[in-house]
């Protein structure tokens, strides 16, 4: 069945962290191939991204970087966009599930599934952490993978052997929040029934045996395992707010409002113009509906977002999930949090407008089948053996000559011989073959195909060397420059998918008609006789060993400070580290207690009087349980002056009370040991 449209979308990444190459070479390159391929073909195509903006990740992060998760968010959409953008990924639309549009589209899908009867609303015990008086979701809870014994899985997923799992499932689980022991507590919530739904999803599989191996298997590994109920909704307070009655303080599990974003983003692009045409891309039987990941995520797109898409029912369903395996970096795992990665931003500073260099490297070197690993000398060889010396010599040695023998004229083809005839043939087999392996999700074959036709036009010169046979035979050299030339033009349009810089900078010096389409590289007549083309300038300039040296430096850097950190002693529980401007903010001083009184209907508070040595003023404090009002007046205390005004019970308090607490949970203030201490002297 030929499709009348695609929709390709690429993962939304968790908005908590700038680009690595390993998010480049796992699905957004590929995925840009792809489409650029397709838009390349005249194919219908729309290319949905966003940021995943929900879930644990984000709260994680905005913990340890003391900000709000919205600000946590607001922060990486940008950087990560920017990021996708200098590197040409050409999203359609790069969006985000903050947005109302996503709010709305989210609840609404969980409406319809709830109000179809889908969900098994149920009470379960679910892990909370009473230090931090909250539920443990998912990143929140770490403990011990029954399946592989992995000491880190997550309480939704272990990254090790890649099983989903529930939270309960760990064992020895502690909170990452305070690193305690979490208590079970029972709490409502509703779940997928993944369990009932096996056949469906099951037959869904069974259809799709073309699909790559490793991407097949793991989806019959978990039905052979035998698919469990699986919660949609989460106690936590970041999110999509569940939309029914009596679910206060809850939010769509992030692993269902996040696949939505893909939908809610398509209605996004189509929003200024038909509003309703989104729903072609989605609902459409003629829609082929494309979803690039990483190998960690294929459960969810395989498994969990087309039993929600089934479940609604008016939804098209995956027709083919290429996920990648891992890019390792120098031999280990690209880790965020240890900084062994290669960042966008920071790649950009120092190989300026060398994009194509990544994008190159990445590619041949995708770990479409197994992890693969990406290493700075690998990189350089990429670089210096073949974009510089195959398809860039090629390309310089041809519009070169073309300048110095014709002042830049494409010549005519006089007579072609019997190898020209055959280079001719060869040549109009590439679009093809380029493009059944990019069809079949093979790009590294497709780009090794690619490099094939640059080789073969460097041959074409080296085995007909019309720098010699100018001195004998014009007229020979007119022709092998001329179809020379033509293989140019076919590198400009064939390479676009792959190398999208290199590709206006070469159809900008051949003066190559815009809008040249995959089809049009099996033509011998893109330019013809007498077009005239521009300057020559390299496509690709050879890097050198220091410039590697330094990056294999700035790894081995990172990496010894990361052993340094852990040697230091972990501190459990411990705050994030501050710099002494931060500290230096506080203005702590000592002060006398004047008056106290109980604040009428409540337990817990103290009105208090307070002389700080500046002034005296109103300070509510919580420590009605522990003191009584007539034993501490004339008490010294510890005081932060500065603490922006709160208003408690409706009085205005300025300042807070340093206490000192046990582990009962009772406070006691934290009061200067001598006596001699005046009101107003500085804590520091
Ligand atoms: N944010 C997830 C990750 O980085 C991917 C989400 S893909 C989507 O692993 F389908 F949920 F959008
Ligand atoms: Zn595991």
């Amino acid at each position: 069945m030929k499709y009348k449209r695609h929709t390709v979308t690429a993962a939304l990444p968790y908005a908590n962290g700038p680009v690595h190459i390993g998010h480049l070479a796992g699905c957004y390159l590929p995925a840009d191939i792809y489409v650029r391929y397709l838009r390349s073909k005249g194919e219908d195509v729309k290319f949905i991204c966003g940021s995943d903006e929900h879930g644990v990740p984000i709260t994680i992060k905005a913990k340890k970087e003391g900000i709000t998760p919205q600000q946590v968010v607001d922060k990486y959409h940008k950087i990560m966009g920017d990021a996708f953008r200098e590197f040409g990924i050409s999203f359609d639309i790069y969006s985000r599930t903050s947005s109302k549009t996503h709010h709305e589209t989210a609840s609404e899908f969980f409406k319809t599934l709830y109000n179809k009867g889908v969900f098994e609303e149920e009470i379960t015990e679910q892990y909370f952490d009473e230090k931090a008086n909250q539920f443990l979701a998912d990143r929140y809870i770490i403990g011990t993978c029954p399946k592989c014994g992995n000491e880190n899985a997550y309480g939704d997923q272990c990254e090790n052997c890649g099983s989903t799992l529930n939270a309960t499932d760990l064992i020895n689980p502690k909170s990452t929040l305070s690193g305690e022991k979490p208590v079970l507590k029972k709490t409502k919530n509703w779940f997928l029934p993944l369990d009932k739904m096996q056949p469906k999803i099951e037959a869904y599989i069974d259809s799709h045996k073309e699909w790559k191996s490793n991407v097949f298997g793991q989806c019959k590994s978990w039905l052979n395992a035998g698919l469990q109920p699986r919660a949609m909704t989460r106690d936590l307070d970041w999110g999509v707010k569940v939309p029914i009655e009596g679910a206060d303080g809850k939010v769509l599990y992030v692993w269902f409002d996040a696949p939505i974003g893909y939908i809610s983003a398509t209605k996004e692009l189509f929003k200024n113009a038909n509003p309703a045409d989104w729903e072609l891309y989605w609902k459409d039987k003629e829609t082929k509906l494309v979803h690039f990941i990483g190998k960690d995520n294929i459960v969810f797109h395989c498994i969990i977002f087309p039993a929600m898409l089934m479940a609604e029912g008016s939804y098209v369903l995956p027709e083919n999930v290429p996920a990648n395996e891992f890019l390792n970096l120098e031999g280990n795992k690209i880790s965020t949090s240890r900084n062994w990665a290669v960042w966008l931003h920071e790649y950009l500073l120092e190989f300026k407008d060398k994009q194509d260099v990544l994008r190159y490297t990445l590619c041949a070197n995708a770990p479409e089948t197994k992890d693969n690993d990406f290493t700075w000398k690998d990189f350089q060889a990429k670089n210096n053996n073949e974009l510089v010396a195959i398809l860039g010599n090629f390309v310089n040695r041809t519009l070169v000559l073309t300048q110095k023998y014709y002042e830049g004229n494409v010549p005519d083809a006089a007579e072609y011989n019997k190898n020209d005839i055959l280079l001719l043939e060869e040549m109009s087999k590439y679009p093809a073959k380029i493009a059944a392996s990019i069809e079949t999700y093979r790009f590294r074959e497709a780009l090794s195909e690619l490099m094939n036709l640059a080789r073969m036009g460097n041959k074409y010169l080296a085995d007909n060397e019309p720098w010699i046979v100018i001195k004998t035979d014009a007229k020979r050299v007119q022709t092998v420059m001329n179809l020379s030339l033509q293989i140019c033009a076919n590198l400009t349009i064939l390479m676009e998918p792959f190398l999208p810089f290199t590709s206006a900078k070469l159809g900008a010096m051949l003066n190559l008609n815009r809008g040249l389409r995959w089809n049009d590289a099996t033509r011998t007549d893109l330019l013809l006789a007498g077009h005239k083309i521009n300057d020559a300038s390299l496509l690709f300039d050879k890097i050198e060993d220091v410039q590697m040296t330094a990056q294999v430096q700035k790894l081995a850097d990172s990496k010894k400070m990361n052993e340094e950190d852990n040697n230091k002693t972990e501190l459990v529980g411990a705050k994030p580290e501050i710099t002494f401007d931060d500290f230096s903010k506080m203005d702590i001083r000592v002060g006398t207690i004047l008056e106290a009184e109980r604040v009428p209907k409540t337990d817990k508070l103290l009105k208090l009087k307070v002389d700080t040595g500046i002034d005296i003023r109103t300070v509510v404090s919580g420590i009605a349980a522990y003191y009584k009002p007539e034993d501490i007046v004339g008490q010294q205390v510890s005081i932060l002056v500065n603490l922006a005004p709160r208003m408690l019970k409706g009085i205005e308090s300025r300042g807070m009370i340093l206490c000192s607490e046990n582990e009962k949970g009772e406070l006691s203030f934290v009061s200067p040991t001598k006596k001699d201490a005046n009101n107003g002297a500085m804590i520091k």
